[in-house]
This record gives structure tokens, sequence and C-alpha cells, in this order.
């Protein structure tokens, strides 16, 4: 049976990432109904809002969207449509495993960790108020709730995929309240963990380990705007945004999409790296029960970079994103 799914596209290169994704899907022999919903810049200019209603009932009804990036305006303009359907879905959880691909970043050779972001929270949850003229507040608001549920994810997500140790990242030194609460609520959840090794790193240090020795943190558990930084961080070090897949999970929502944004330098032209969200996809069908096609999917990848020759631009190579996709396709088909 088919599976129903949301998908959208979004903007910049996401249709062209996002037509790709759809293309190795099939190859694969998953059976999807794709129920597309355009959000976004050119939507709000028609409909008055950025995200439909009917954007946000496709996945209300589907339980999963694979999704491309969508701009948001810098400094004034609509409010981001991500950080929207985070909150709308309850999407409490960001996971962004960080891996190193066969011969991508030579510097960087076995990078194997996963950065586990509180998805809801913190200053990224963008309330802020203009205290008087020329004086802005940020306000921080971090819960025990929160806190507690995305340790419980981080600590789960460590038994089930057989990690060592979680790091809480932190920066609790400071901000002695809201991170301190963070560390009080990873502390509890990481004692009924006794079989997980737990560490606590501030950020500012997290930083520095990721580039030395990334591996060593192995689950990062960490709130919503540290986890926005370090991800970028953790994809430079795997050869960059086209590269690093991710998930937003809720208790009854899923939704996959990359770690990249919408790329205007490089949208329409037809060069864009679609791994991310090929990667972001095979997520998607893991949580959806399609191992073999996830697996398919991921050992085809994996054998083409391993060959070297097909690499998109931001790669250092020359081809476009169907010649990519085709490439993979091809892999797909063959095994
Ligand atoms: P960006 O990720 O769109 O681009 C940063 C750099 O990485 C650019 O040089 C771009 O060409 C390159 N890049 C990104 N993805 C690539 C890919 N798949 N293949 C090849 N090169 C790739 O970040 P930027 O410029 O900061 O943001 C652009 C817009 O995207 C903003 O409006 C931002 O709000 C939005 N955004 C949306 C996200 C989402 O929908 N989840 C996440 C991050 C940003």
């Amino acid at each position: 049976m088919a599976h129903n799914i949301t998908l959208i596209p979004g903007d910049g290169i996401g249709p062209e990432v996002a037509a790709a994704t759809q293309r190795v899907i099939a190859a694969a022999g998953v059976a999807v109904d794709w129920d597309t919903q355009n959000v976004g810049a050119e939507v709000a200019l028609k409909v008055g809002t950025p995200l439909p209603q009917e954007a946000i009932d496709s996945i209300l009804r589907n339980k999963i969207a694979l999704k491309g990036p969508v701009g948001t305006p810098i400094g004034k303009g609509f409010r981001s449509v991500n950080v929207t359907l985070r909150q709308t879905l309850d999407l409490y959880a960001n996971v962004r495993p960080v891996r190193s691909l066969p011969y991508v970043e030579p510097k960087f050779e076995g990078v194997d960790f996963v950065i586990v972001r509180e998805n809801t929270e913190d200053l990224y949850a963008g309330h802020e108020i203009m205290i008087l003229p020329g004086i802005a507040q940020s306000i921080k608001l971090i819960t025990e709730r929160g806190c507690t549920r995305i340790a419980e994810f981080a600590y789960a997500y460590a038994q089930k995929h057989k990690r060592k140790r979680v790091s809480a990242v932190h920066k609790a030194n400071i901000m002695k309240l809201s991170d301190g609460l963070m560390l009080d609520c990873t502390r509890r959840v990481a004692a009924r963990y006794p079989d997980i090794e737990s560490r606590e790193v501030i950020v500012d240090a997290a930083a520095m380990t990721m580039v030395r020795d990334a591996n060593s943190l192995d689950v990062i558990v960490t709130e919503n705007l540290y986890g926005d930084i370090l991800s970028d961080l953790g994809a430079g070090l795997v050869g960059g945004l086209g590269i690093v897949p991710g998930a937003n999970i809720g208790e009854r929502y899923a939704v996959f999409e990359a770690v990249h944004g919408s790329a205007p330098d490089i949208a329409g032209k037809g060069v864009a790296n679609p791994t991310a969200l090929i990667q972001s996809a095979v997520m998607m069908l893991y949580h959806l029960d399609e191992m073999a096609a996830a697996k398919r999917i991921e050992l085809a990848l994996h054998s083409l970079f391993a060959g070297r020759r097909v690499r998109t631009r931001d790669l250092g190579g020359t081809a476009t994103t169907t010649e990519f996709t085709d490439a993979l396709v091809k892999l797909i088909e063959s095994t």
C-alpha cells in the first residue's frame, strides 16, 4: 500500500532537491501518494499567509512530511514558517546525524555523531520586544517539561542506536537559571540510563571539540539556538550543507528536512546537491519501517561517493542536480 506523505517543496533550491528525492524514493521501490503543499514567500503574496491552513491540515492528516527549505525574511516580514510548523505540530526533537561520506572531506574522515536539538523553546522561539526605543529584548524561555522530554528523547535515541555517551551542551556557567534548569533535567533523566555515559560540555568548548574530536561527543543534547549553530559546524566537518540530513520529531507527527536553507545564490541553476534531502528521506523511510529501501539508498549513496566521479559543484565536481540523481538512481536500480 502506498504511504500518504505531505511534500513541501519549499523555496529556492527546494523544488529542485525535492524532485530529485522523489525520483530516488521511487527508484528504491517505495510507493508514495504525495500530497504536495506550497508554502513560503510566493504563497504569502497570493493568499496572505506563508503557511496556509491546508498545508498544516495535510500534515495533521498524513502524520509525515518531507520538506524542502523555506526562506525567512531577515529583520522584518513574516515569522519563520519553520519555527511556526515546529511549534504548531509540537515537533520537539530535531535530530541531525553528522556522518562522513567516502572521500568528501579528507580533513575530517570518519565523523559520526548526532545532534539532538530542542526544537520549540529558547531564544529561537523568536519572542522579542522593544522595551524602549534603542533597547531590544529577546526572551529565552526554557521549561522543565521541554528540557526533560528532549533529554528523554536523546537518551532513548542513544540506547536504540547503540551509542555510548550523551553530551549535554550548555552555558550554565553564565545562564545559571535557564541552562542550569536544562542541566538539572538532563541529570535526572541520565540517572535512569546507567549504561549510557553522561557528559556535560560548555557550548564554546563543544564547538572546539567538534573540530578536534567530534565523535567523542557521540550524542549531543542541547537547546534550540546552540543546536542550530552547532549543526552548521557539523555540516562543515563532513562536506557542507549539501550533505547533512535532519528530522523534526514529535509525539504524533514527523517532518523530515535537510539542515540547509533555500540557497538563493544557486536557486534555479540546477546545481544544488540533493544529498541532504535524500539522506533526510532515508531517515523518513527508517521511520516508516521501510528498512530495505532505506538501506538500498544508503548503500547506493556510499558507492556513488566512493566512486569519486559524480559530484555536485559544492563538493568540487561538475555534475548538475539531474546528473547526480541519474547516477544515483542507476546505482539503486542495479542493486
Ligand atoms: P543556506 O543553507 O540556504 O545557504 C548557505 C550556503 O550553502 C550557500 O552558499 C548555498 O549555496 C550553500 N548550500 C546550501 N544548501 C546547498 C545544497 N543543497 N547544495 C549546494 N549548496 C548548498 O543558508 P542561508 O543563505 O543562510 O539561508 C537562505 C534562506 O534559507 C534564509 O531565508 C533562511 O532563513 C532559510 N533557511 C531555511 C531553513 C529551513 O527551511 N529549514 C534552514 C536554514 C535556512
